[in-house]
């Protein structure tokens, strides 16, 4: 990268040791994080949501863990529904990725800014179509370093006894950037005994993972129904929209036509890939600033809000089979038992994608504010609790950590690493596990996946109440 002349002097001696302190130095700050890493959503590293991690990957802040401290208690149990890591586009955003760039280096004329001279001239089109989606480098490294925080923070329950004795079940969705992670999880716990022959086991469960694929009535009436996702169509074309696409398009110098609103999307996009898959600021990241970050952010909220989420009730049922699972797992791990019976499976360890984590959480009522977003309320929405980027990043996950406690069992949820209460027992960090089974009484009685998704199909509106 670098040739340097052998110093012949006193001043280029000076001058050189100043440039190696300087390089020093640089790589031991912090690398450049582009201004709107935050407004991803869905592609949002999980560093920008933690970021003191960006310091130190395996710092692990104890205080998180919360039971009251009047009682003696000791964690039994942990659920972890965890989303796979960093992943490659997949092949429909390549293609648009693809078609942006060929726009931009035969057309763009905005002059002489630095980074648009880099896009032209240096940056090239790398993503291919056969990357569809897979799990990247950075993305084991997330699932890895996950894993070695979870085993600080768990000793008892991510233990190597249990891991060795296969006493912990690894659940993963299919596909492959799922089952790359969870093998990446199990290396992460290995690395941490400082063992390198991995033995990996797992199942794969699309029945548990990918429950949104096998319900009928949400397939039929919101994924492929138009009119279930009209907010996002009304936003994707609306004021604030045409604003963003006419500001990036006089930063490159197109006429505004030409960029459509999926192709400033491709470009956000690949700002947040180079980052999340490189580390690298981008000069992609330029054609945004803040503002136009937000709208593009809330586009996809608003996706998200209404595909995923409390927009539709149907989202959040199809997740039932997942929802009982986990419950059945604390109901047998927290059973009172003889000394001679068989401890119940320290931890049940579930990956899959946001669109497993976000019906689930909605169903468990998080997240929910009291205004829906719509494509006319955006500048009411800024202190919106449902944020994409906060919720599900790479590497998201859901805790549910089950303790043992004097006035009995009680359980804590944790998401990305941070307590968060149940709606309802909102007075408590770890509330009595028979107080959030009687908050869920109506789910844990009902919630049938088979009469929600095979019922009456399509009349759902809106926020109907579960
Ligand atoms: C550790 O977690 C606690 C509880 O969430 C929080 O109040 C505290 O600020 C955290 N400490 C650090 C250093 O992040
Ligand atoms: C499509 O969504 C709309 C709005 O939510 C709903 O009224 C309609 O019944 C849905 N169509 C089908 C086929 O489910």
């Amino acid at each position: 990268m670098f040739s340097v002349l052998l110093p012949t002097n006193g001043l280029l001696v000076a001058a050189l040791s100043l440039l190696l302190t300087r390089l020093s130095c640089s790589s031991l700050s912090l690398p450049d994080i582009p201004h709107i890493a935050a407004y991803f959503g869905t592609k949002t590293r999980y560093e920008e949501v933690n970021p003191h991690l960006l310091r130190d990957v395996f710092s692990v802040n104890a205080s998180v863990l919360k039971p009251p401290p009047t009682e003696r208690c000791s964690p039994v149990h942990l659920t972890a529904v965890i989303r796979h890591g960093s992943r490659y586009p997949t092949v429909k955003n390549i293609r648009r990725i693809q078609k942006l760039s060929e726009l931009v280096r035969r057309e763009a004329s905005g002059g002489s800014a630095d980074w648009l001279q880099d896009i032209q001239s240096h940056w090239q089109m790398w993503y291919t179509e056969d990357m569809d989606g897979q799990l990247v480098m950075k993305g084991r490294d997330d699932l890895r370093q996950l894993a070695r925080r979870l085993s600080v923070l768990f000793p008892s329950l991510l233990s190597e006894e249990n891991v060795q004795r296969g006493r912990i079940s690894f659940l993963t969705s299919s596909k492959h950037r799922c089952v790359s992670s969870v093998e990446a999880f199990q290396e992460g716990l290995q690395q941490h005994w400082g063992r390198h022959e991995v033995e990996y086991s797992h199942e794969v469960d699309d029945e548990l993972m990918r429950f949104f694929e096998r319900c009928r009535g949400y397939v039929e009436g919101v994924e492929n129904n138009r009119t279930a996702l009209l907010e996002v169509e009304k936003f994707k074309h609306g004021d604030e929209m045409d604003r963003v696409r006419r500001r990036v398009a006089e930063r490159l110098g197109l006429p505004h036509q030409r960029l459509t609103p999926d192709l400033v999307e491709a470009a956000f996009f690949l700002c947040s890939y180079e980052l999340s898959i490189k580390s690298l600021h981008s000069p992609w990241c330029f054609l945004f600033d803040e503002n136009d970050a937000k709208v593009l952010e809330y586009k996809s909220d608003l996706k998200q809000y209404w595909k995923r989420a409390h927009g539709h009730a149907i989202s959040s049922l199809s997740s039932c089979p997942l929802f009982h699972h986990v419950f059945r797992t604390l109901d047998k791990a927290g059973r009172p038992r003889r000394s001679t019976e068989a401890s119940p499976e320290p931890a049940s360890v579930l990956v899959g994608h946001a669109e497993t984590l976000l019906p689930l959480l909605s169903l468990l009522g998080l997240y929910k504010d009291q205004t829906p977003p719509t494509a006319n309320n955006y500048h009411s929405q800024h202190g919106r609790s449902f944020r994409t980027g906060r919720i599900v990043p790479y590497a998201a996950n859901l805790l549910f950590v089950l303790y043992d406690c004097q006035r009995g069992p009680r359980l804590q949820l944790l998401i990305n690493e941070s307590p968060a209460r149940f709606p309802g027992l909102e007075q408590e960090d770890a509330p009595l596990y028979r107080d959030v089974r009687a908050t869920y009484r109506h789910l844990l009685d009902g919630c049938d996946f088979h009469r929600a998704c095979e019922g009456r199909t399509g009349g759902r509106g809106p926020n109907t109440e579960l």
